[in-house]
C-alpha cells in the first residue's frame, strides 16, 4: 500500500503513528464544518449528548460549551482517537461532565433511550452498515430526540468520490440516501440543509 493511500486511510480508523498524525489533524482540519453542522443546533435543547465517532475529541468541547448543563458520551472504536479525544476533553472529564469510550456505533454500549442528542460529524462514511448503525442511534436516543449527521461531501463532489475510491470501506452518501435509511430505522421527521457554496450537508433526524 502506497504511503499516500495508507495515510488517508487512517480516517477510518487511525492507527499507530499515522493515525496520531491524522487525529492530530482532524481537530483543526474539521472545525470549520462542524461549526456549521452545530449551527442547526439553534433551539434544539440536549442534557445528555452522544458524540459518536469522536476521533479527536474537538467536537464534544465545543458541544460542551454550546450546553453549559449537558453531559456528553464521546465513542469511536479507534484506541488513538478515544486517548486523543480524552486529552482535548481533560477539563470536563475531570469536572465530571465527559466521558470518553472505545467502541463502535454498530452495537452501541448504551441503554435505550439514554440521550436526548446524538451528533455524527464526518464519521458516517464509514460505518459498517448504515441501517444496522442508524438504528442502534434510534434506539439510545429518547422520542423526541435528535440526530445530528453532519458530512463535508454530499455524495455527489469529485474529491469525495476520489476518496471512496482509495479508502477501504468508504461511501459517500447523498441527502436523499441518509433520509431514506433514517427513516426506515424510525426516525419520523427528517430534514436537510446543502451548505450554500460547499457539498457540505446537514442532515437532522428527531426520533
Ligand atoms: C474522519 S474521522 C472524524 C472524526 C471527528 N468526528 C471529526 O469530525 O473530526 C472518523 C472517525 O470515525 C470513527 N469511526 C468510524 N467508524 C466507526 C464505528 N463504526 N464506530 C465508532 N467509530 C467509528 C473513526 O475511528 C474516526 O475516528
Amino acid at each position: 500500500m502506497g504511503l499516500f493511500k495508507k495515510f488517508v486511510s487512517q480516517t477510518r480508523k487511525p492507527e499507530g503513528f499515522l493515525g496520531k498524525l491524522m487525529v492530530g489533524s482532524m481537530n483543526g482540519g474539521h472545525a470549520k464544518l462542524a461549526d456549521w453542522g452545530m449551527s442547526h443546533l439553534d433551539g434544539i435543547t440536549a442534557t445528555c449528548i452522544a458524540e459518536l465517532g469522536c476521533g479527536g475529541g474537538r467536537n464534544a468541547s465545543e458541544l460542551l460549551k454550546r450546553y453549559p448543563q449537558a453531559k456528553l458520551t464521546a465513542m469511536d472504536y479507534s484506541g488513538v482517537s478515544v486517548e486523543k479525544a480524552k486529552g482535548t476533553n481533560k477539563a470536563f472529564i475531570a469536572a465530571g461532565r465527559c466521558t470518553v469510550l472505545q467502541g463502535n456505533v454498530a452495537s452501541l454500549p448504551f441503554a435505550d433511550k439514554a440521550f436526548d442528542l446524538a451528533t455524527a460529524f464526518e464519521t458516517v462514511y464509514f460505518w459498517p452498515s448504515l441501517e444496522r448503525c442508524f438504528a442502534e442511534v434510534c434506539r439510545v436516543l429518547q422520542p423526541g430526540g435528535t440526530f445530528v449527521i453532519c458530512n463535508e461531501s454530499d455524495g455527489t463532489d469529485e474529491t469525495a468520490l476520489k476518496f471512496e475510491k482509495i479508502i477501504d470501506g468508504m461511501k459517500c452518501y447523498t441527502a436523499e440516501q441518509l433520509t431514506t435509511s433514517l427513516k426506515a430505522v424510525g426516525f419520523s421527521d427528517v430534514r436537510t440543509d446543502h451548505h450554500p457554496s460547499k457539498p457540505w450537508i446537514t442532515v437532522l433526524a428527531r426520533k
